[in-house]
């Protein structure tokens, strides 16, 4: 048994606010691992350089965050079926020869608090807000999932166009934000609403929808990943509808990213007290 340390660490430009080195540290502790977590900023451009440094250096995995996700999957010598579904990578698992495969956690980690919570995906009507890479692994784990009906809404509607075509499934929709908001408000029964816009990132920032879009019957998924509640689940609660936030993805997509690159469970509630 080697008494060397496991050393892991999340790249992104900035780094330093990432909830990751605290979560995983959290978890190596309840479950006893001699290992480390670090965050270290990488520049754009730079990334391949800095994923061949790490596997040089022994590192076991890295997580890949904004602005890196594309630049990542660039390098990779495989890509897993994940990775290659959401058109991102997040996750990077290097073999004892250092080579590179490329995972995305985004699906499994979105997936996760709701079949926690008994709501399945499979059947539902789902109503995505926004259209970007947050939006199409989301978009992704529902039509696997076997959803009814998906519809993508966003402000720039050409982008929700272009996701919805490039998921070439006849299941999606898409619509601009405003469109979808009115339809909510006239009673649409879309019973899943996601935002995977940045709406709600910023504390002061209002509620993706208006209050009248939000009715009992609706399950409202802000995948922000902060501890307060957002504006958009506020407002949703307020009217009535059921809410989840963004932490339990964020602990699940942890918890996703330690499996893949150490085969075992990790402890999902020391995960999540590390995030409150
Ligand atoms: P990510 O990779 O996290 O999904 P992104 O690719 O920058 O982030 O996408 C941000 C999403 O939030 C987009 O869908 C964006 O809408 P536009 O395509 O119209 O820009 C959406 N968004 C950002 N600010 C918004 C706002 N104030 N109102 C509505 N949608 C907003």
């Amino acid at each position: 048994m080697s008494a060397e340390p496991l050393r892991f660490a999340v790249i992104g430009h900035p780094v330093a606010h990432s909830l990751s080195p605290r979560m995983h540290a959290a978890n190596f502790r309840a479950l006893g691992l001699e290992a480390t977590y670090g965050a270290v900023d990488v520049e754009p451009g730079a990334v391949a350089a800095a994923l061949r440094r790490f596997a040089r250096e022994g590192y076991r995995g890295i997580n890949v965050t904004v602005p890196h996700k594309l630049e990542a999957a660039a390098c990779m010598d495989r890509l897993d079926a994940s990775a290659t579904r959401a058109g991102a990578v997040n996750t990077v698992r290097f073999a004892s020869d250092g080579t590179m495969t490329g995972f995305n956690t985004d699906m499994a980690g979105f997936a996760r608090p709701l079949a926690v919570r008994g709501f399945p995906l499979a059947g539902a009507r789902v109503l995505l807000l926004g259209a970007g890479g947050a939006a199409r692994a989301v978009a992704a784990a529902c039509l696997d999932a076997g959803c009814a009906a998906l519809r993508v809404a966003n402000r720039t509607p050409e982008k929700a166009a272009e996701l919805a075509a490039g998921l070439a499934d006849g299941r999606v929709s898409s619509s601009a934000l405003a469109a979808a908001a009115a339809e909510l408000a006239a009673g649409a029964d879309w019973n899943l609403v996601v935002n995977c816009t940045t709406v709600g990132l910023r504390p002061d920032d209002p509620p993706v929808l208006a209050p009248d879009c939000f009715r009992a019957g609706q399950l409202v998924y802000d995948i922000i990943p902060c501890a307060r509640e957002t504006a958009t689940c506020a407002a949703a609660r307020a009217a009535g509808a059921e809410t989840l936030g963004g932490l339990g993805m964020l602990a699940a997509q942890a918890a996703e990213s330690f499996r893949i690159w150490t085969g075992r469970e990790a402890d999902l509630a020391a995960l999540e007290a590390a995030l409150r």
